[in-house]
């Protein structure tokens, strides 16, 4: 029966990290996958989440199981994260918040909701999008179409062919959107692009789709979701998933969840069944840990500054590394204009190099980056820096 298997090539960001990780060269550097990586290079647990994780050691009375659904209190406390106190109150019981594992698992329990709730429905990406969306959602039998997002020109958002494409989406077909931190190109939309995709949705009645995966990463906590409450509290139906592994580093606990914003109280009622029910004939119920640790975190005053204390520190870091690693591009000698990375959200921003060139980049260098030209900001530090800028210029001026 499985003899006649052929292997699938590798995924594309997870593949790179294999063969990193397989790399004897001591120069090399991982641009590659999305996990933040301080200073010394190390993906380090946040001390909230260890103070937290010491008091669930010491408290916890059951490992029973909590339930398709997950941890109640969890999903209150992400609710409130993603839509602020005052308009998840406003929502009332229109609104349902459901742990999931990991936004990957959310992104997929959404994927299976939407294809329940309108099944011919075509689900709308960006182009580009974050390579796993795809498989991820397209794996639950939906249908796919692309709307133009990132201008490689100008290396900016281009708004005027996203709205015009978006104009055509029907009624039933599902617009995804990035929350924030647009992954891969990390250009995101400003308060007044989302007012027109919120007016168009309105207008056009097609449905909108969050994928939330970097709150905090980019300006703070509060601004990074303000497109996300424009459409919370102005669209009669949003679906949101979020997740906790970039912002908390739980990324190994898989915590995650889909927030649900329904027409009335008694759609509301009817999603969290079809949800629980995802869950249930997927993985039955998610995994508990990252989740009492996040609860823990957000309740408790204390963990919970030191926790936004750690973002804080975090977004700096990677704010000041895009201004600092642009300015040194142009200070070696760079021919071309990198100033967009310095306007840019998050982790990643396009270098806008061709693939010779990141191969060259990988195989002579030892300097992993994917296929898009894709690189995560938050690898670079002060002992590889310089190694990096002059290994790029070198690259460029070779072609
Ligand atoms: C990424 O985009 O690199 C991360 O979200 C990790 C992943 O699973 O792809």
């Amino acid at each position: 029966m499985f003899e006649s298997l052929q292997p699938l090539p590798p995924d594309p960001i997870l593949g790179l990290n294999a063969a990193f990780k397989a790399d004897d060269n001591p120069n090399k550097v991982d641009l590659g996958i999305g996990v933040y990586k301080d200073e010394k290079g190390n993906t380090p647990v946040m001390r909230a989440v260890k103070e937290a994780e010491k008091l669930i050691l010491s408290s916890q009375v059951t490992k029973a199981y909590v339930g398709p659904a997950g941890a109640l209190a969890y999903n209150e406390a992400v609710a409130e994260l993603i839509l602020g106190a005052t308009l998840k109150a406003g929502l009332g019981g229109r609104r349902i918040t459901m742990q999931t594992p990991g936004g990957c698992g959310g992104l997929r329990i959404a994927a299976e909701f939407i294809a329940r709730a309108s099944s011919g429905a075509t689900i709308w990406v960006s182009d580009p999008t974050w390579a796993n969306h795809k498989p991820l959602i397209g794996s639950s039998g939906l249908k796919f179409n692309s709307y133009p997002y990132y201008n490689y020109e100008t290396h900016s958002v281009d708004f005027d062919s996203m709205i015009a494409t978006l104009a055509n989406v029907p009624i039933g077909d599902v617009v995804l959107l990035h929350g924030c931190c647009h992954n891969p190109s990390g250009a995101d939309l400003t308060p007044n692009q989302w007012q027109a995709i919120r007016d168009l949705a309105q207008e056009k009645k097609f449905t909108i789709f969050i994928d939330l995966a970097y709150q905090g990463m980019g300006d703070g906590l509060e601004e990074d979701v303000i497109g996300v409450r424009l459409l919370a509290e102005s669209l009669p139906e949003l679906i949101i998933v979020s997740s906790c592994s970039k912002n908390f580093g739980l990324y190994r606990e898989r915590t995650g969840a889909i927030t649900l914003i329904c027409q009335n109280e008694g759609g509301a009622r009817a999603a969290s069944t079809l949800v629980a029910a995802a869950a249930r004939s997927n993985y039955s119920m998610p995994p508990d840990h990252g989740a009492a640790v996040v609860q823990l975190i957000r309740e408790d005053s204390s963990l919970n500054s030191m926790w936004e204390g750690e973002l804080q520190e975090i977004r700096n870091r990677i704010n000041g590394l895009r201004i600092t690693f642009a300015n040194l591009l142009t200070e070696s000698g760079a021919q071309r204009d990198f100033s967009f990375i310095k306007k840019e959200k998050g982790m990643f921003s396009f270098l806008g190099i061709t693939k010779n060139q990141i191969h060259k980049l990988i195989s002579e260098y030892a300097i992993y980056l994917v296929d898009s030209s894709r690189i995560n900001v938050a690898s670079i530090n002060d002992d590889n820096i310089d190694y990096v800028t002059k290994s790029i210029i070198e690259v460029l001026s070779k072609a």
